[in-house]
């Protein structure tokens, strides 16, 4: 099999996607013009004329904007379904999806909307495409700790259809020591729980994630080689690292995708995983992501099957399931 046609074989989970970055132009200006909410592009290419961006801060201002467009329940379900569609497309067959409760509750969004609208296209994407998922609520880390606090209350009556808490947005000057306070409340409520860290953030931020959140993964983490003592950590503790490379050029995270560390990461022990963040504005889902590393950094068919068993062994599903799909894997030649 060449390396192409061993990408889109090769079946993939995707651990770190946020449903709000999944939002296609087209379907802005489609949700846009049913809910008769103005949005300042006057055309999708001018939409993407606007996808420049220089640091984190540049798109997230952006991001928060076409959010804006979303009210009921059938626009989550639609956004979604859109991003099925693509795992799809992609041989993705399990996917756990980030969404942020803040980003629409603060505009009078009810909770109860977003996740019963994300819900059903979940339970669809299962019963249709056979393509199984976890909804991750995040806290905004630019807002307070309190703000988060009486996020995770109105969570609870949804807790069964919520796997995990993460922390998102702007990294820098808010750490996970923020945020210690919450995560031991929702790790008492029975939440697993990850972290954005090491994006734009120091490798103190992936301690701070480890020792005072307590996550299961960290999301990004990137910059972690930047500390030794950290890497031997996270290697001893085989703690998943949800890479996004696609993501990393885009915000400038690295100037140039063949100076990307994912592979030696990977060769190093760390257990690295493929993901797009938010490929609506990066220029890509998961095979692109795949397919940009692979390209760049010329990685071997047998790297990129460590990648895609390493995505199913970090995902939160049971032993059973991350055996059935590394078996699938290795039966790839
Ligand atoms: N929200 C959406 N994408 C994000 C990213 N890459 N980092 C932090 N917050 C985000
Ligand atoms: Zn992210």
């Amino acid at each position: 099999m060449t390396r192409l046609e061993l990408i889109r074989a090769l079946p993939k989970a995707e651990l770190h996607v946020h449903i709000e970055g999944t939002f296609e132009p087209e379907l802005m200006f489609e949700i846009a013009q049913r809910n008769q909410i103005a949005i300042p592009y006057k055309s999708v290419e001018e939409v993407k004329q606007a996808y420049n961006f220089h640091n984190l801060q540049s798109f997230l201002d952006i991001y928060y904007a076409g959010a804006n467009v979303l009210i009921v329940e059938q626009d989550f379900y639609d956004l979604a379904w859109a991003y099925f569609e693509k795992c799809h497309a992609d041989h993705v067959t399990h996917t756990e999806m980030f969404f942020d409760p803040q980003t629409h509750t603060d505009r009078g969004v009810a909770f109860a909307t977003v996740i019963n609208g994300l819900q059903r296209a979940c339970d669809d994407a299962n019963s249709k495409l056979g393509i199984s998922s976890h909804l991750i609520m995040c806290f905004l880390r630019h807002l307070t700790e309190q703000a988060a606090f009486e996020t995770l209350e109105q969570a609870l009556p949804f807790k069964d259809q919520i796997i995990a808490v993460g922390l998102d947005s702007s990294e820098v000057g808010h750490p996970p020591s923020k945020f210690a306070g919450v995560f031991a409340k929702a790790r008492e409520y029975g939440f697993l729980a990850v972290a954005h860290a090491g994006e734009e953030g120091p490798a103190e931020y992936v301690w701070q994630a480890l020792d005072l959140l307590q996550v299961n993964r960290i999301d990004h983490g990137v910059r972690s080689e930047e500390d030794p003592e950290l890497m031997q950590r996270l290697i001893v503790e085989k703690m998943p690292l949800t890479v996004c490379p696609l993501s990393n050029l885009k915000l400038c995270v690295v100037d140039d995708m063949a100076q990307h560390n994912i592979r030696r990461l990977l060769q190093q022990g760390v257990h690295v995983t493929v993901n797009s963040d938010d490929p609506s504005y990066f220029g890509g889902y998961m095979n692109d992501n795949f397919i940009a590393i692979a390209e760049a950094l010329d990685l071997s068919n047998d790297e990129l099957k460590q990648l895609a068993k390493n995505s199913f062994d970090a995902a939160f599903i049971s032993a059973t399931e991350k055996q059935k799909w590394a078996a699938k894997i290795d039966a790839l030649v």
